[in-house]
């Protein structure tokens, strides 16, 4: 398998951001590494300043001292750029820019040799566009490294129509004795993890734009029963709202306005008061002076039911009939059936993705109450419920006292379909199946860069084969059926996965 060798030279051309994290992680890994930007100021402060955060790692034990002095001495900067001649490797981290982008291209081509492998850390232009105008695009190749480049194991490696297989694996093996977690991908908008990332945002701002419930109750609940590292509003928050709006406006417009993608109007409010943020002090949250952040709205204690029968199979919620075993509540089992815990003429049950008031008009039982998904009920701190519109104050009572009694903090939000959990891990899970029906990558590969690019605790399609593509499936056409809308029309893979039962993982 080709890969670069040691004695091989890379080259960096923005010593931005991007630019120097990657040429870290090129002259750590052994090579010498050429770094050039327009801006020698902006080039010499960069080095200046990496040199001291690699001697701070050295100092604190971090890094050895050999490892440190040899990186130092592998990092060259140069003033002009017909000195990348002798590069087998050259990584561009200039502006986000296509003709910007090209005419530097361009330029290489002229002056390296056919063996020198160009790389872009684009992270929305198409490989393909880039390496249209030039005279051996088989040559161009997307490495998309992800923020810090030294700290994240994700490089997304993106191939345009015509860059040659042998030189997509030659990167794909030097990202990967780098230490990289590279997974490859087909240059289409957003590629891999801006694209399956979309739901996380676009369904949160979507609950709060019908009042579902607020910032900090969604945050909480996508911390802790979703096991995301960040919530939706406070990492929006941190991205940037403008960053974050551009990135979804862009892949809508690639998209050629697909509904799945469409931008939020509360979002772009937000951009338009200039409440970006951290950067800008106020965004969803309040960053100014001693401000208190906004704290989930978590039910007031309530009196948990003494017997509940828990009828059915509860899926990914099983779990709850051992913690009320171990809460001491009276419980009687019945097999088949709704699944759900029954007490008095009440149903919790999970959510399938119908609203509790349709399930009620449907099953004709009044007091019906669902609650969300957690990926481990047992640890999660928070859990979502509903009621139906004509459920009964008491049995609410008695469903937020259940899960009190369980150890949890509830929040009971309005009744809508599928929740929060539970909608955003279908949508994440959807979109994950679509980028692969599309031959934009395979399943382990969206999996490892939602987890590697974007911390989150299991890959879209792991989460899709626990929960059983078919509860995915259903939970998605339910999603329709109450919109009415096209934006969660199920991917043709996950119903062929519910169809016949085979995994998204080991299956195949
Ligand atoms: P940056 O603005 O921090 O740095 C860009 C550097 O390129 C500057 O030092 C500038 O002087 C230099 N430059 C501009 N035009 C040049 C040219 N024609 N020739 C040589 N040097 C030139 O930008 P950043 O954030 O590092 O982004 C660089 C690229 O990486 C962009 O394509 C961006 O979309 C992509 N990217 C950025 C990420 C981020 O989180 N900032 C994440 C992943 C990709």
């Amino acid at each position: 398998m080709s890969a670069l060798q040691k004695n091989d030279i890379v080259a960096v051309i923005g010593a931005g951001t991007m630019g120097i994290g990657i040429a870290q992680v090129a002259a750590t890994a052994g090579h010498k590494t050429l770094l050039y930007d327009t801006n020698r100021t902006a080039l010499g402060a960069a080095l200046e300043n990496l040199t001291h955060i690699l001697e701070r790692q050295r100092d604190k034990g971090r890094i050895s001292v050999d490892a440190c002095s040899a990186t130092i001495a592998n990092l060259h900067p140069i003033d002009r750029i017909g000195d990348l001649a002798g590069a087998r490797l050259i990584i561009e981290a200039i502006v986000e820019d296509l003709p910007t982008k090209q005419s530097l291209f361009h330029q290489l081509e002229s002056i390296c040799s056919k063996r020198t492998i160009l790389a872009s850390n684009t992270s929305s232009l198409s490989i393909t566009a880039i390496a249209s105008t030039l005279a051996r695009p088989e040559n161009l190749i997307g490495t998309h490294f992800f923020n810090p480049a030294p700290m994240m194991r994700l490089v997304e490696v993106i191939s345009g129509v015509s860059t040659s297989e042998q030189l997509a694996e030659t990167v794909f093996n030097t990202l990967r004795d780098w230490g990289k977690e590279p997974v490859r991908a087909r240059s289409t908008p957003g590629f891999i993890v801006n694209r399956v990332a979309r739901p996380f945002y676009a369904e949160s701002l979507r609950l709060m734009e019908e009042g579902v419930t607020d910032a900090a109750s969604i945050d909480a609940l996508m911390r802790s029963a979703g096991g995301f590292r960040m919530g939706p509003f406070e990492l929006m928050d941190l991205i940037g709202q403008d960053i974050n709006y551009a990135v979804t406006c862009s892949i809508f417009e690639a998209f050629h306005h697909d509904p799945r993608f469409l931008p939020s109007i509360l979002q772009r409010e937000l951009v338009d008061g200039g409440m970006l943020g951290r950067k800008s002090g106020r965004g969803f949250y309040d960053y100014r002076g001693e401000h208190r952040q906004a704290q989930a709205a978590v039910a007031g204690s309530a009196p948990a039911p003494e017997r509940i029968l828990i009828s059915g199979n509860l899926g990914a919620a099983t779990e709850i009939t051992e913690l009320c075993h171990e809460a001491g509540i009276a419980v009687e089992t019945r097999d088949g059936g709704e699944a759900g815990i029954h007490f008095g003429e009440s149903l919790l049950a999970p959510s399938d993705g119908r609203t509790a008031t349709r399930r009620s008009a449907e099953s004709g039982r009044g007091n019906t109450i669902v609650f969300d998904l957690a990926f481990d009920y047992r640890q999660t701190e928070y859990i979502a419920l509903a009621a139906s519109d004509n459920a009964a104050p008491e049995a609410l009572r008695q469903a937020v006292g259940l899960f009190q009694k369980l150890g949890k903090q509830v929040i009971v939000v309005d009744d809508t379909p599928a929740l929060i959990v539970l909608r955003t891990i279908c949508m994440l899970a959807n979109e994950a199946a679509e980028t692969v029906l599309q031959q934009v990558c395979d399943a382990a590969a969206v999996d490892a860069a939602m987890q590697n690019g974007v911390n989150y605790p299991l890959g879209p399609l792991a989460w899709a084969d626990r929960l059983g593509a078919a509860t995915v499936l259903t939970t998605l056409e339910h999603l329709q059926q109450a919109y009415g809308f096209d934006r969660y029309r199920p991917s043709q893979l996950m119903r062929r996965r519910a169809e016949s039962g085979l995994p998204f993982h080991g299956g195949e």
